[in-house]
């Protein structure tokens, strides 16, 4: 078992090539929303994802990470094609799969697979785990050397389970251990993408570190992409060679491991990352301000005019609510550090004295006392 691993505290280069796998570009989605009688007609629309831009390199693994709400799960999903976009592009190796259909997308659909969020819901109760990791080779065709059933006991050995367990069901493993059958499934067509959707949330604390340690294992020894969903910074830090910070449908930053994590420009990120404790590293200011994010995500209904952050950060000038602040790298960020943000961080953040409160109107409260700092 690979349960004995340990994260490591800081995960070196890992040698991805810079050659692009996944290039996604305005990437946008609309649900409507329907009202109105006896006719419905579209009456809104829940503007999930935004004009989204990222891309992952061959064997890279990105962190994609932001509050509930923000579009993390719908993005992964426009890109394992399992929702249809309402704008923009995703290239694929080389290849447009925007709106690809099923035949043409066929071949990269089992190069691009899924791990998601809850490990209880996502496997078949009804099925044995060798029924369930063997079903994608099915479905596809696919007869490995020696065979279907040798291939799935590879797999649970590589995934750190026993192999004599194929018969088994979901429900006689931990939530650890079907999180490790969703890995197996996923590998089962050898895929060079993963869209791992908060794959970790959903498990105790003291077993996630083993399931991060098992992706990180797949990524590096077997050179497969990730996009690793999570809403946790602390989570994709070990395991991202570089992050993207979404909110309310947008990313507004997106930069290497070490200078988004150490330099972070837009006051979100920084918010987010006073709010994690396990971040504080040896390599960066201990004295980081804390700074605490109150108030709830707007909806993304209506979200806010300009800088959709505005109505949360304390550095809101006017210019915010009417200017859309453009993803460009600001002047001394990193090379690939991008921000968008009118009035970023200085690139040396430094400590404030006291703990900014991000939501304007907890700060008129507590001025006058009415809320209890802490
Ligand atoms: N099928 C859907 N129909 C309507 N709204 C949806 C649908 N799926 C997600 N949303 C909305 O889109 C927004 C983003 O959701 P999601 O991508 O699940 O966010 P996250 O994964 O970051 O928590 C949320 O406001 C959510 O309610
Ligand atoms: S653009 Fe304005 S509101 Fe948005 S993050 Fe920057 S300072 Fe805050
Ligand atoms: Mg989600």
């Amino acid at each position: 078992m690979s349960d004995n691993l340990t994260l490591p505290a800081q995960q070196g280069s890992t040698g991805a090539s810079t050659e692009t796998l996944l290039k996604v570009e305005g990437l946008t989605k609309h649900f409507p929303i329907y009202g109105g009688f006896p006719i419905k007609r579209k009456v809104g629309a829940v503007q999930a994802v935004d004009n989204v831009d990222l891309t992952v390199g061959v064997g890279e693994s990105v962190g994609l990470v932001g509050e509930s709400g923000c579009g993390k799960s719908t993005t992964g999903r426009l890109i394992t094609r399992l929702l249809e976009p309402t704008g923009g592009k995703i290239e694929y190796a080389g290849q447009d799969i925007t709106h690809a259909k099923r035949k043409q997308l066929a071949p990269v659909r089992s190069e691009i697979q899924m791990i998601f969020q809850d490990p209880y819901s996502s496997l078949n109760p009804r099925q044995t785990v060798g029924t369930i990791i063997k079903s994608p080779m099915e479905v596809n065709g696919i007869n490995p050397a020696g065979g279907r059933e040798k291939r799935v006991r590879e797999l649970l050995e590589l995934v750190g389970l026993n192999p004599e367990h194929y018969n088994r069901f979901p429900h006689e493993f931990s939530g650890g251990q079907r999180q490790r059958i969703g890995v197996a499934r996923a590998l089962a067509l050898n895929p060079k993408l993963i869209v791992a959707d908060e794959p970790v949330s959903a498990l105790d604390v003291s077993i996630q570190a083993q399931v991060v340690n098992l992706l990180q294992k797949v990524q590096e020894e077997l050179g497969i992409a990730f996009l690793f969903i999570a809403h946790d910074l602390a989570v994709v830090r070990h395991f991202s060679q570089r992050v993207a910070v979404m909110y309310l449908g947008k990313v507004v930053e997106v930069g290497d491991r070490d200078s988004l994590y150490n330099r972070p420009r837009h006051p979100y990120t920084h918010a987010l990352l006073s709010a994690v404790p396990e971040v504080a590293m040896d390599d960066e200011p201990q004295d980081r301000e804390r700074i605490r994010l109150y108030g709830d995500v707007p909806s993304p209904i209506s979200p806010p005019s300009g800088c959709r952050f505005r109505t949360r950060c304390w550095k809101a000038q006017d210019k915010c609510a009417t200017e859309e602040p453009p993803l460009v790298q600001l002047s001394d960020s990193r090379d690939g550090h991008l921000t968008a943000c009118h009035f970023p961080e200085e690139p040396t953040v430094g400590a404030r004295s006291e703990a900014v409160v991000m939501d304007p109107a907890l700060k008129a409260l507590e001025k006058d006392g009415g809320v209890s700092k802490g």
